[in-house]
């Protein structure tokens, strides 16, 4: 099953709650929440009360990216206010096996997400315990750059190792992502789609549209 996940990131934040309604009133079940803490990542973007505000106006299912050191810190915060999946990186934790059996044990979908520059083998140890796997197709840190065209093959070979091993974990892709590159990302073996810029740039019903039909084509 394919899902497209809006990245708020992108978002007006003085009209964030009628663009929340408008995403949801799309049929789009799935929205990304960037959380930067200017320490893994140059920026810092948004977090606690951001997070409780669009859990009270929205139902949809709330994928937090944090793009944080150390995220065990925040695991219980995030999930107590309203999380659905909570998304760490490989990069940013010393104990990854620990947090994701909190998230877990918590209620929360677990994922595990990956630089651009780190091998995607970094991430095989743990495909038996995770929901999801997030392979960052730009650096992270900030919307509206260009996909990283050498991340297709990791996404095959993340692809092909999750079929070999029998698992059924999503594959996330985030960064970059437009209607131009969207199929051969879907054919590579991505199923959740990010996207900010290339949604909430312009008329942002037309641009899910869109989307919607590429990636329900075939399904
Ligand atoms: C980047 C974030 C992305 C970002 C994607 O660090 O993780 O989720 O919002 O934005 P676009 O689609 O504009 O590249
Ligand atoms: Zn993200």
């Amino acid at each position: 099953m394919n899902y497209l996940a809006p990245s708020i990131l992108a978002a007006d934040f003085c009209e964030l709650g009628a663009q929340l309604d408008l995403i949801e009133q799309s049929g789009v079940q799935c929205l990304h929440v960037d959380v930067m803490d200017g320490m893994f990542v140059p920026s810092i973007s948004f977090g606690m009360p951001v997070l409780a505000c669009v859990r009270k106006r929205t139902k949809l299912f709330l994928d937090v990216h944090m793009m944080v050191e150390r995220p065990e810190r925040y695991v219980d915060e995030f999930m107590r206010l309203g999380a659905d999946s909570i998304t760490i990186h490989v990069e940013a934790c010393d104990c990854i096996y620990k947090t994701l059996e909190r998230i877990r044990s918590l209620g929360g979908k677990r994922g595990i997400a990956i630089n651009p520059e780190t091998p995607i083998e970094h991430v095989f140890p743990y495909l038996e315990n995770v929901d999801m796997v997030l392979v960052m197709t730009v650096h992270p840190g900030f919307g509206g750059q260009s996909y990283i065209p050498e991340c297709l093959d990791k996404i095959r070979s993340l692809r092909s190792e999750i079929h070999k091993k029998g698992l059924s974990v999503d594959v996330e892709i985030d960064g970059g992502v437009r209607l131009e590159n969207l199929k051969e990302n879907l054919d590579a073996g991505a199923n959740v789609i990010v996207t900010g810029s290339a949604v909430f740039q312009g008329d942002m019903a037309h641009n899910i549209k869109e989307f919607q039909k590429i990636m329900n084509a075939g399904q």
